[in-house]
């Protein structure tokens, strides 16, 4: 399971305080037992189920792109959900195309790249397997991993949301939406301007299987504003 402090939140500690007191809260959170009796990777998965559930974002015949994917529990959900969905109404064309910096173990009907998605080779291989189409949505948990220097891992964790924002613009669907983990702190405000320049609607969500004490947040984008308005 994530969710550990090591594995990039920034403001975050790593010490041995800090992963004692995480490893107490990991062992007795109901989050972690529902998510290891419903067969998904990470507890992740139910920040994702309960903004998709209030927003209605995700839908059957969909393309959906996921970022920062490794282990897999966002592509999980993606897929149970837009596989049942598109069973139930008899479309079931949909394609999840996940991407980390990580490996991330196989899973059925998900397109995997691994690589950095800061760099211009790897935004090319992505859009090769989109294939000319657009998203529908675009799901972003990218997270930094940590330096230790809070002002260095604002920078980079903004970094990560200005791109997945960039993405958005190039290969979302005009109506399309983009849902992008954010931690509050110095860059924030800028981020959420940004969301409302490009968006015609933003919504942010603290989903309650996000830990009060993690400063994450996410903003959801819905619907490209026309670039002359940008
Ligand atoms: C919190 S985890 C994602 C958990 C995932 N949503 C799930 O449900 O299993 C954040 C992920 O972002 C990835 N990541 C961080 N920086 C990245 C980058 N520059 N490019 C691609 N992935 C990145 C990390 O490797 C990590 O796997």
């Amino acid at each position: 399971m994530n969710d550990k402090p090591k594995s990039g939140k920034p403001g975050a500690k790593v010490g041995t305080k800090v992963n004692k007191a995480w490893l107490h809260d990991h062992i007795n959170d109901p989050y972690v037992k529902l998510a290891t009796r419903e067969g998904y990777r990470a507890r992740a998965v139910y920040k994702l189920k309960e903004i998709d559930e209030s927003l209605g974002l995700i839908r059957p015949g969909q393309l959906v792109v996921d970022l920062g994917s490794t282990p897999g529990a966002w592509s999980q959900y993606l897929r149970s959900k837009l596989l049942h969905a598109g069973v139930a109404t008899g479309r079931t064309a949909a394609s999840i195309i996940a991407l980390d910096i990580l490996p991330m173990e196989p899973i059925e009907g998900v397109t995997f790249l691994q690589g950095d998605f800061r760099e211009e080779e790897v935004l090319s291989r992505l859009a090769t397997a989109m294939d000319g189409r657009l998203a529908d949505v675009v799901v972003s948990d990218m997270a930094p991993n940590l330096s230790g220097i809070s002002s260095v891992d604002a920078a980079a964790s903004s970094y990560l949301v200005e791109l997945a924002i960039d993405f958005a613009r190039q290969h979302l669907k005009p109506e399309g939406a983009l849902v992008a983990k954010l931690f509050h702190g110095s860059g924030y405000d800028d981020l959420v301007k940004l969301f409302k320049k490009t968006f015609r609607v933003v919504k942010t969500v603290k989903p309650k299987a996000s830990r009060d004490r993690s400063p994450e947040t996410f903003m959801v984008g819905m619907g490209l504003r026309s670039p002359d308005t940008v």
